[in-house]
């Protein structure tokens, strides 16, 4: 059970994953296309870890390619984290979207068949719950029409899974459906780093601290919120990370009885995008310059996980508090810099 093949090893959760995995003794293979991500974190992955993965770049959407490399390496498990993620981009390049999510897993599946590898973790979203009507969201919650095309993907993946697993004797899958995952590792050698302008609310806070930005906008003011912005669910990436290892585990040992099973990952507590911004500012004692902008299209307003499926389950707990993502995400950003 000690070879696993990370897809998308190199981004952001895929390289957190990778290091935890090395941690616990396994065997990693890496493929990545490096389409949003970075050959040094190879280099830094064994910097910290000491050791090296087996990397092979190459696009998944290949299938020979996706073939050849299963029928020279002996894989057990997959974690399957290799997708284009942007929101609004989907909105306008949906069929990228369609392509860089769909076909690959397609062919992951496909080739997982012909060589007899049963396991995969699959790397969804709390997104599939869209605005919930009960909060904390639970996986009971039903799956709500997407509001984007990456969110489509999302399902139509977890749908292509379930389907896969439910017309094979043996084959089993996990879905974890992530919340707001921020921060990086204590080493501050590896983080977030996207291409371009962030999106995402945590990268551009540290950008702005650090002057790459010259503002930070706050999308929205005026929610049904105590403090009017919008409310999630954020955990360290470190956290998450260890997750994917749990997983493994438990369908390996056994766990997952009916052979499918769907896990929220977040921490359970909901925080507000002003309340980011405080604590940023508190622990890492620098002043940020925000202002507040009109909403972002298509963002809920509040959404917060009910975890205690994956402690249950999983034996997994998010452990760090918000100080301390914060923290590790402005060591990085720091870090990352100075170079
Ligand atoms: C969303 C999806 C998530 C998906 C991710 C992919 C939901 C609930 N979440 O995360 O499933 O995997 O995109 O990227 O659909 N914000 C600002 N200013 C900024 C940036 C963000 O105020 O410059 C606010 C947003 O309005 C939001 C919060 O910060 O309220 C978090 O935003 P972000 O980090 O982009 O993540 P989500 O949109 O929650």
């Amino acid at each position: 059970m000690k070879n696993i093949l990370v897809t998308g090893g190199l981004g952001y959760i895929g390289s957190h994953t990778v290091l935890e995995l090395i941690a616990r003794g396994y065997e990693v293979f890496v493929i990545d296309n490096l389409s949003n991500s970075h050959i040094d974190t190879l280099d830094r992955i064994e910097k910290i870890s000491g050791k090296r993965p087996a990397f092979f770049e190459f696009d998944l959407c290949d299938k020979d390619r996706v073939d050849k490399f299963f029928s020279q390496n002996q894989i057990d498990s997959v974690i399957h984290f290799a997708a284009s993620k942007a929101v609004g981009e989907s909105m306008q390049v949906p069929l990228k979207y369609y392509r860089n999510n769909l076909l690959p897993l397609m062919n992951i599946l496909e080739a997982m068949i012909a060589y007899n590898v049963d396991r995969i973790v699959f790397s969804s979203s709390c997104t599939v719950y869209g605005q919930p009507d009960k909060l904390p969201v639970d996986e009971k919650a039903p799956v709500q029409k997407a509001e984007s095309p990456y969110g489509n993907t999302k399902q139509i993946s977890e749908e292509m899974i379930a389907d896969t697993v439910r017309a094979s004797e043996s084959m089993k899958a996990i879905s974890l459906r992530y919340f707001n995952p921020i921060g990086a590792h204590e080493s501050a050698l590896i983080g977030e780093l996207p291409i371009g302008t962030p999106n995402c609310l945590v990268p551009y806070v540290t950008q702005t601290a650090i002057g790459v930005r010259e503002q930070l906008t706050i999308h929205g003011d005026d929610y049904d919120t105590p403090d009017g912005t919008c409310i999630r669910d954020y955990l360290h990436i470190v956290d998450l990370a260890e997750a994917h290892i749990n997983a493994i585990e438990y369908m390996h040992d056994g766990g997952n009885k009916d052979r499918i099973g769907y896990f929220n990952l977040g921490t359970g507590r909901g925080y507000s995008v002003q309340e980011v911004v405080d604590e940023f500012e508190k622990v890492t004692e620098q002043k940020l310059n925000y202002k507040i902008g009109p909403r972002r299209e298509g963002d809920v307003e509040e959404v917060y996980a009910d975890p205690s499926l994956a402690e249950k389950e999983l034996k997994w707990k998010a452990k760090r508090g918000l100080g301390e993502m914060l923290k590790s995400a402005w060591e990085w950003e720091k870090n990352y810099r100075k170079n």
